[in-house]
């Protein structure tokens, strides 16, 4: 049976390692086959890279916004994702509500469908992007195998981006920070998904100050403090997370050839500094290219290969 990547979890820790191999392998098991893409939501990057990295592997993409198929106001997502399956091997989404994701899961498989089921982001986790993430390190450290020993610190919002970076680093052996403010940082609930993934020794470590956070870090990552869905509380946010900013107080801090992250969209001035994101330690664009490489690896982990 195709297989589905809903969360890192449906990898395990020894499956990041493996699709951060497959990223760069030269099959084609897309060919003759069609992927369906939903967004509930805006994208850039994840809409571009997963459409081009369909086109890599020999299929042919098809982009669907909510506005078109209504997930649960126009018909079910039960039955949005039994049509979609119609026509494609695969389903990627874009959900406001990840249980949309569960639900689409359930329905493939209580149908007994074959066909695979990804997610491009929801309120829960980004696990495409910490691929994209994994394939950055590994450029600057000599591969994904050579990461262990690492440090990552992420500063500001714990959020969906953040729960899959933290899953994807431990499973490497990269010690992962979090600095966030009270209010602002990890359940209990996405502490126990992370820390799922930890092996050799790598640790899950929290703060409230930025600067202690920072200190020998490998690298500093950051990601909006105000993410798709919570607008609302925008203001609140700015105030509250004024103080997490990845500047270069925070770049002096890290080791010396540190390198900063950020999955974009980028707010400079708020979580990051305009001139750090552009400085020499930024590795953002290089970042935003690797969701394409990382998709390529997605999409053949999902079609079967390993
Ligand atoms: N990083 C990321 O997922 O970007 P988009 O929201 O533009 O897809
Ligand atoms: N945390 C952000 C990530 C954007 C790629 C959001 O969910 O909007």
């Amino acid at each position: 049976m195709t297989r589905h990547l809903l969360d890192l979890n449906d990898l395990g820790p020894s499956g990041i390692a493996t699709v951060a191999r497959l990223a760069g392998a030269a099959s084609k098991p897309l060919a003759g086959a069609s992927v369906a893409m939903v967004f509930e939501k805006p994208s850039a990057r994840t809409r571009n890279s997963t459409e081009m990295a369909v086109v890599d592997l020999g299929g042919h993409p098809v982009m669907i916004t909510d506005a078109e198929v209504g997930i649960d106001r126009r018909e079910t997502a039960e039955d949005v994702v039994r049509t979609l399956a119609c026509y494609h091997r695969v389903v990627a989404a874009r959900v406001n509500d990840h249980q949309v994701l569960e639900r689409m899961r359930s329905t493939l498989g209580a149908a007994r469908i074959d066909v695979g089921l990804i997610n491009l982001l929801s309120d829960r986790s980004h696990p495409c992007q910490a691929v994209a993430d994994v394939l950055t390190l590994a450029d600057e450290h000599g591969g994904a195998g050579a990461l262990s020993g690492r440090t990552v610190t992420y500063v500001g919002d714990a959020n969906n981006v953040t729960v899959s970076l933290a899953q994807a680093m431990l499973a490497l052996g990269v010690t992962i920070r979090v600095a966030a403010p009270k209010g602002y940082q990890l359940t209990s609930e996405m502490v126990s998904a992370i820390e799922a993934f930890s092996v050799d020794g790598a640790v899950l470590a929290q703060f409230e100050d930025p600067s202690e956070a920072a200190v020998g870090a490998d690298a500093l990552y950051t990601d909006v403090w105000v993410s798709m869905g919570q607008e609302a509380e925008a203001e609140v946010r700015r105030r509250d997370l004024a103080a997490y900013t990845i500047d270069q107080h925070l770049v002096d801090l890290a080791a010396p050839d540190a390198i900063v992250m950020h999955c974009l969209p980028a707010h400079r001035g708020e979580e990051i500094s305009h001139d750090v994101l552009e400085g020499p330690s930024s590795r953002v664009w290089r970042q935003a290219a690797h969701r394409r490489t990382a998709m390529r690896g997605v999409l053949r982990w999902i079609m079967g290969e390993d």
